[in-house]
């Protein structure tokens, strides 16, 4: 029997504004299905990190169905129709459910997906009674796939479920609109590939609940094989809520995500969340790398900063260089006024003083370190054990440094080897803080808030009591402290490179109540005199210039007068005025 065929011309223009393109987060998707009728202690997304067994045992399980999202496949990628199952089998055996993405829908997709992932769990989600879900599968159990895209199309809760979910992603309308959503659903122990795009189920063989996920990576590892821009994938689940079985420990898991902000149920706006990312899956097969590449690149625009594990540096040596710096600071007053000096000029210099106009409570080392040769002369020789183990530490990051340059530059397009040779000796910078306990009376922020001038800080914390600002909203989101993990932000210098695309990220620290706190914030950029300006690939007649270029020692220039100038974040004043 012949296929019933998609309605010919183009899409009407109501089409697209009906059914704009949805975002592919766990936060949009929640919102989604949530809002139409999936009860919340029942299903939820959630971001797959990785296609490496660990990544896919952190996957809360049970999973019932596997989201893919992807730039839209070469129009030649289709599969031969004998996979395909005839509209007539379909109808009287296949129990898939299976609706038609027409072109009168827009950019559905993503809702198409949706509703194959609810469509074939109904066994195990109890949808809400008259909930759009609810009625929007009773109204089209028995109509084939065709009539159910007429259906939808006409379907004004569905309709308005979408659109808000369209509005509350973060991520630039044109930035999504390429992409396409597939899939994939175990149905009577057949792996299915669902495919709005294409006329029925694509069968791929055997699998069952239990193994759905892992079943489903052979195929969408063939797909982002067939596909260059393997940057823009994007892997969610729609799991069953089981109080979290079968997840690992949550410092250590890649897909840890830490939530701080309470949203308001339905608020409808992405939570404020900071994510984790377990960077050894960098040196993974290529897919895998671009994977975490794109995570990287997400983390980098929406939130300005990320935490990294399984780095590659050792507890010790983390230990080691917050030991060596508590010792530093426990010196008699004496000892460490040897290196005290207004001038920020100096290669090392103690400071107690808010001379810098941010600074409150903190008392701090500042010197450089990369090459170590050139600097660790200038470094204290008390306490004895400081050169060797702020040493090693120091190495390490800069090595660390170099990963998530690279990646990161990836991530904007500019290509891993950009600028390397220029990091490689670039600026190390370390500043070790020493921050009082809070006692309860005066000034709780101990360091207020500002952005920091390199591409990228990395940073060690003995306790939490760092908090960022989200670039949009202005609100603080502490950062926790995750045993073993490093904290990432992003410079003032990397705003000017991405020309704007990143945002340097404003933070702050806050006095722990409990104890005094330590930190080492690595500060990553060219050398000295090298000028940053906008990365000519970022900059077209559409996206003029908007930064002046810098350099560390324009930065170093800057401060002096900038506490007179009611402290200003350097990367104002590297702003050009496009309205003049
Ligand atoms: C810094 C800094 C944060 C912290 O040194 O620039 O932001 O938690 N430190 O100490
Ligand atoms: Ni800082």
């Amino acid at each position: 029997m012949a296929l019933p065929s998609s309605p010919s011309g183009s899409a009407p223009a109501s089409a697209g504004e009906r059914w704009p393109p949805l975002e592919s987060s766990p936060e949009v998707f929640n919102q989604f299905v949530w809002s139409l009728g999936v009860p919340e202690d029942e299903a939820e997304f959630h971001d797959v990190y990785g296609l490496d067994a660990d990544a896919l045992d952190m996957v809360p399980q049970p999973v019932l169905a596997v989201i893919l999202c992807f730039p839209d496949p070469p129009q030649d990628a289709s599969y031969s129709s004998d996979l395909l199952l005839s509209y007539g089998e379909r109808e009287t055996r296949d129990p898939v459910y299976f609706i038609k993405q027409i072109e009168s829908l827009g950019n559905a997709c993503g809702t198409i997906a949706l509703i194959h992932a609810v469509g074939n769990s109904s066994s195990e989600i109890n949808l809400v009674e008259n909930s759009g879900l609810d009625v929007f599968f009773k109204s089209t159990a028995s109509m084939g796939p065709y009539e159910r895209a007429l259906f939808l199309e006409k379907d004004d809760a569905m309709a308005k479920a979408h659109s808000l979910a369209a509005s509350a992603g973060v991520t630039e309308l044109c930035d999504v609109v390429e992409e396409h959503y597939i899939c994939f659903v175990a149905v009577n122990g057949t792996l299915n590939e669902l495919d709005g795009m294409k006329d029925g189920p694509i069968k791929h063989g055997s699998s069952s609940s239990k193994s759905l996920l892992q079943d489903a990576v052979p195929v969408i590892k063939g797909i982002m094989r067939d596909i260059p821009d393997s940057i823009s994938f994007n892997l969610m689940v729609l799991s069953r809520k089981q109080n979290n079985a079968g997840r690992g420990p949550a410092c250590f898991s890649p897909t840890y995500m830490a939530s701080h902000l309470q949203l308001p149920r339905g608020s409808w706006l992405p939570s404020h969340t900071l994510p984790v990312i377990n960077i050894d899956r960098l040196s993974m097969d290529e897919v895998v790398r671009a994977l975490v590449i794109q995570e990287i690149a997400l983390a980098c625009r929406k939130q300005g900063c990320f935490q990294v594990v399984n780095h590659g540096i050792s507890k010790s040596v983390m230990k080691g260089a917050l030991e060596a710096a508590s010792e530093f600071f426990e010196l008699s007053t004496e000892h460490k006024e040897k290196f005290a000096s207004a001038d920020v000029q100096q290669p090392i210099r103690y400071d107690t003083s808010s001379r810098d106009g941010i600074s409150t409570a903190r008392s701090l080392l500042k010197h450089y370190a990369n090459p170590l040769e050139d600097w660790v002369q200038f470094w204290p020789i008390n306490p004895p054990t400081y050169r060797k183990k702020m040493g090693d530490y120091a190495a390490e990051i800069q090595g660390v440094s170099m990963q998530l340059m690279e990646a990161i530059f990836e991530g904007l397009r500019l290509g891993p080897l950009y600028l390397q040779e220029k990091l490689e000796n670039g600026v190390q910078f370390l500043a070790l803080n020493n921050y009082p306990q809070f006692l309860h009376c005066g000034d709780k922020v101990g360091l207020g808030s500002h952005s920091d001038c390199g591409f990228i800080t990395i940073l060690l914390q003995s306790s939490a009591r760092l908090e960022v600002m989200h670039h949009e909203d202005d609100t603080w989101t502490a950062v926790p402290a995750i045993p073993g993990a490093l904290h990432v932000h992003i410079g003032d210098n990397l705003e000017v490179l991405s020309n704007g695309q990143l945002k340097s990220l404003v933070h702050r620290a806050i006095l722990n109540p409990d104890e005094s706190r330590i930190s080492i914030a690595s500060i990553h950029g060219l050398s000295m005199n090298e000028k940053v300006h906008c990365a000519k690939e970022l900059v077209d007649e559409e996206h003029p210039e908007m930064y002046k270029e810098s350099s560390f020692q324009d930065f170093l220039d800057f401060l002096p007068s900038n506490h007179e100038n009611n402290y200003k974040r350097f990367v104002e004043s590297l702003k050009i005025d496009r309205d003049e």
